[in-house]
């Protein structure tokens, strides 16, 4: 789906398909060159994560295996309630090996300071983040993505994995949700 299928619900479109794969390209180069001759695990964090985990895997010219996550954020209802839960975990055992976690947004943080520090207690030889979107006002966690496709104001996003009640994650660019839509 394109963004003008659904052009009455978006504000406007904040990425285009081209522009997302371009970026997506830079990033894996940068990848690339940083994990040059090591053995490099990427690890998807479902479900929102499945379109760039896609997109970036098949950009690196290098052998890489995919794990996924899915994770629980703000169980109890609220963002600020701060549990996360492992609903799936890893198959592969990390220990000693280089890990990307590959997710598609960084809003407030909580999401993947957890899993960093999660997968940091399992004895990688490193862990990374790479992340194609980041709401830097939203942040209320110490992150450090290494890699960032763009910064973009607080805004609800849609598509490329991104979702409102479980629509848009299909639609190939991102765009700024109309506050009609969930208003
Ligand atoms: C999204 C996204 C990140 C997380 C970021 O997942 O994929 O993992 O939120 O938010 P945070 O920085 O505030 O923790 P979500 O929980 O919406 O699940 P989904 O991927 O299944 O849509």
């Amino acid at each position: 789906m394109h963004a003008s299928d659904v052009a009455d619900d978006l504000v406007e479109v904040l990425f285009t398909e081209e522009q997302i794969q371009a970026r997506v390209a830079e990033l894996a180069l940068e990848i690339e060159r940083d994990y040059e001759d090591k053995d490099l695990v990427l690890v998807g964090v479902l479900r929102g994560a499945v379109m760039i985990m896609a997109d970036l895997a098949r950009a690196l010219n290098k052998h890489v295996e995919m794990d996924w996550m899915a994770v629980s954020s703000y169980g109890s209802g609220t963002k600020s309630s701060g549990v996360v839960r492992i609903l799936k975990d890893l198959d592969a055992d990390i220990a000693g090996r280089h890990v990307l976690i590959v997710d598609e947004i960084i809003d407030t943080g909580l999401t993947l300071s957890w899993l960093t520090s999660n997968l940091g207690s399992r004895g990688p030889a490193s862990v990374e983040i790479a992340t194609l979107l980041r709401k830097p006002e939203a942040l209320q966690m110490p992150v450090k993505p290494r890699y960032v496709g763009w910064d973009i104001p607080n805004e609800f996003v849609v598509g490329y994995g991104l979702d409102y009640r479980e629509r848009y994650r299909n639609m190939r660019d991102i765009g700024t949700l109309a506050p009609a839509v969930y208003s």
